[in-house]
């Protein structure tokens, strides 16, 4: 009798241990959506993703906002021309900075700029601790791919666990970017 209790309650802690398991296997811990976005498009993507990942958002806004002159990358005079033409040149942000703590992934959307990340998200990367956090980027242009603008944001970040970041665009639908969150390995 006593043998058939030490066995009951052997694979009773087992059961246990492998359901704690299992669940630490899942479980990505809470996650943030950081998003840069001048003229809405990275916005959207960004709502959605956290809406899907029931991550917070925080969004990246610029002391001084950006106006539809200083957009124009046809005029080598813009803002933007000129924060892009000095590689040290960091944006100032409006706000409060988001404490990480208690993060444990955190994803970075930005539109492109001149093949590259705008100065103000390099800002943000500068100023927070992505001490052990796994950060995935993502990103919305009008054709160009990622470029060298991850591997700056890491460089710059100097710490963190960087996963491969992707382009979507405004019509990017929540299944896709759910899809997108998995294959990394981190679902709601
Ligand atoms: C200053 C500036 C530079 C840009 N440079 C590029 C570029 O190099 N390649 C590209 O495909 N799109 C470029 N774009 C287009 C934006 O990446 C695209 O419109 C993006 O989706 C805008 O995102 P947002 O609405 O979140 O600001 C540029 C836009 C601006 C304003």
């Amino acid at each position: 009798m006593r043998r058939i209790f030490a066995l009951i309650a052997c694979m009773t802690m087992l059961t246990v241990c492998f359901s704690v398991a299992a669940e630490e296997a899942a479980s990505h811990g809470p996650i943030l959506v950081v998003v840069f976005s001048a003229t809405g498009t990275t916005k959207g993507v960004a709502e959605k993703l956290a809406e899907g990942l029931a991550a917070d958002l925080y969004e990246i806004i610029p002391e001084e906002p950006y106006t539809d002159a200083d957009l124009n990358w046809n005029d080598p005079k813009s803002r933007t021309s000129i924060e892009t033409d000095d590689p040290m040149c960091r944006p100032a942000i409006a706000g409060e900075l988001p404490d990480l703590t208690g993060y444990e992934t955190v994803f970075i959307g930005y539109p492109i700029w001149w093949g590259d990340v705008p100065r103000i998200v390099s800002n943000f990367v500068e100023q927070v601790d992505l001490t052990d956090k796994t950060v995935a980027v993502f990103f919305t242009s009008g054709s160009s791919g990622l470029g060298s603008s991850m591997k700056h944001l890491e460089q710059q970040a100097g710490v963190g666990n960087w996963l491969e970041g992707k382009r979507f665009t405004s019509r990017t639908s929540m299944d896709e970017l759910m899809a997108w969150a998995k294959e990394l390995g981190i679902e709601p």
